[in-house]
């Protein structure tokens, strides 16, 4: 039987709430949530996204620690057999399935964009961008270094590729080296650090008040007017709710398989109430304190409002890798500014991605009896392979594409199924019960009725919604470009390979079970 050997486990309980903070702070704490806010009325964003961390985030989390923990308990480190024990029916793993599916495969287009911010941090100190004084030059600096235009700094994607490589092992390094001494140890080094280069750049910003006094509206309270007068008028624009609802998924990492596979290394009584509560706290902070002082205020005192807006349409990274390069131009020693704002990305991005590569090397050691090099191996070789696409083909869409479907669409099915495998199926009451063991304090019982009642049912609002209004569109190719056609086609090709390879060694893994023991 491959499971008895011992499972790892979390060397401190400092270090476990580090590591599952770093998993949720990440890319899109500094990236995605300002692109987010300034795309969708600032103000009016924050009122739908607190709604949504009470209603979805905090539950979520501690759903995701309940069902992670009881499937430690099991000797499982991954959805497919947590499902299982919590649900007696065949079907169950395979649902599972969609847990490896989905932080798998954000593993692989986020490990890429990671290596830009290493990248960028280089750019930095060296002042590479420095000449590169305008929005359309900063942008020809941004794609031809990921070679998706002719450019005057980079003319082929080999720097890319080679930070993409050397990212791409630093993850998996990690990944090898284990749960604490890999994961925890990163996390206690590089949460401290991120969190002190974030707050060192806050403060530069604040500092900043209104950099040109003779365009007094340009200013950094402009920007924090923006995002923090609330807005109600814009209230009524669903797009707006599901914005927010998308960001606070992604941001703490729920609804992908991640949080559980890192509560399945608790041991049986370890509190898991205070932790949850702590680690999605960590994340909020970083994300609406630091996060949000960071790339728009600075933008606004620059640039003004509505440029600012205009960065944020032009696309996810124009905040991050266009305005602010051309904030740090104007700083003084900008280069040291820009060097800390990209590490820091680093950081957020690397304590994120090890904990999207977990839940599959905890599927192969649990449930094949793979040894930790074997499993790392391997699923390395699979990022390898897949990551080329991504790099080659950016420019077609094939991120975007892939983002879509893993990053934004499947968490919120994951989620859905997951609350009422947990809620429903294996009941509320012993759900409650199992989440409260062993709790530093107990889940306020409002939380109870949201759990059950009210978390599920927006779940399947939103997932009902995102499948008539976008899901399908997307999935018809409507917007599309002609020619980026087969590589969206080609990105789909990829992602159902996946999936399906997944499926079967479910499936290959319960019926090596069925042979050997019954399992649980
Ligand atoms: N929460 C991370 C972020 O904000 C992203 C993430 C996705 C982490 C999937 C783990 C798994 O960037």
């Amino acid at each position: 039987m491959p499971n008895n050997t011992e499972r790892e486990q979390w060397a401190t309980k400092i270090g476990l709430i580090l590591a599952v903070a770093g998993n949720a702070v990440g890319l899109g704490n500094f990236l995605r949530f300002p692109v987010q806010a300034a795309q969708n009325g600032g103000g009016a964003f924050m009122i739908p996204y607190f709604i949504f961390f009470l209603l979805l985030g905090i539950p979520l989390m501690w759903i995701e620690w309940g069902i992670g923990r009881n499937g430690g308990r099991y000797k499982h480190g991954s959805a497919p057999g947590m499902f299982d024990v919590i649900w007696k029916n065949k079907i169950a793993k395979y649902f599972g399935a969609l847990g490896l599916f989905i932080s798998m495969t954000i593993l692989i287009y986020y490990t890429y964009i990671e290596s830009w911010t290493l990248g960028y941090s280089i750019f930095s100190v060296s002042k590479l961008y420095f000449d590169a004084d305008t929005a359309e030059t900063m942008k020809n600096f941004l794609y031809s270094y990921q070679g998706r235009e002719e450019g005057v700094h980079f003319t082929n994607i080999l720097p890319a590729y080679i930070l993409m490589l050397i990212t791409f092992s630093l993850n998996f390094w990690i990944l090898y080296r284990g749960i604490s001494k890999g994961i925890e140890r990163l996390a206690k080094i590089a949460m401290p650090l991120l969190l002190l280069f974030a707050t060192i750049l806050a403060v530069r910003i604040i500092l900043l008040g209104t950099p040109d006094p003779s365009v007094p509206e340009n200013s950094v309270w402009t920007g924090f007017g923006f995002i923090w007068n609330p807005d109600f008028t814009l209230l009524g624009d669903p797009k707006i709710w599901l914005a927010a609802a998308g960001q606070i998924f992604f941001t703490l990492s729920v609804g992908m398989g991640t949080i559980h596979a890192y509560a399945s290394y608790l041991k049986p009584k370890d509190d898991i109430v205070l932790s949850g509560l702590t680690t999605a706290s960590t994340n909020g902070f970083a994300e609406v304190v630091l996060g949000a002082t960071i790339a728009i205020p600075v933008a606004v005192a620059f640039f003004g409002l509505d440029a600012t807006k205009e960065f944020a349409k032009g696309g996810a990274f124009d905040l991050g890798f266009v305005s602010m390069p051309l904030i740090f131009q104007r700083l003084p020693v900008g280069e040291l500014f820009g060097f800390l704002w990209f590490l820091l990305l680093f950081f957020a991005g690397i304590t994120s991605s090890v904990a999207m590569g977990q839940p599959v090397i905890a599927f192969l050691e649990d449930e094949f009896g793979m040894d930790r090099k074997k499993a790392v191996g391997l699923l390395a070789i699979v990022i390898l392979i897949a990551v080329q696409f991504v790099v080659f083909f950016l420019k077609y869409g094939f991120l975007d594409e892939m983002d879509y479907w893993a990053g934004t669409f499947g968490l919120v099915v994951f989620a859905f199924v997951e609350t009422i495998l947990f809620m429903w199926v294996f009941g509320a009451d012993k759900a409650w019960k199992e989440m409260n063991e062993g709790g530093d304090f107990k889940i306020p019982g409002m939380f109870y009725y949201i759990m059950k009642y009210i978390t599920p049912l927006i779940l399947f609002v939103i997932m009902v919604w995102w499948l008539i209004n976008d899901a399908i569109p997307i999935l018809l190719l409507e917007h599309v470009s002609p020619e980026n056609v087969p590589y969206i086609w080609g990105a789909r090709a990829l992602m159902v390979s996946l999936f399906v390879g997944l499926l079967l060694m479910v499936k290959k893994a319960w019926t090596k079970y069925s042979n050997v023991e019954v399992k649980n």
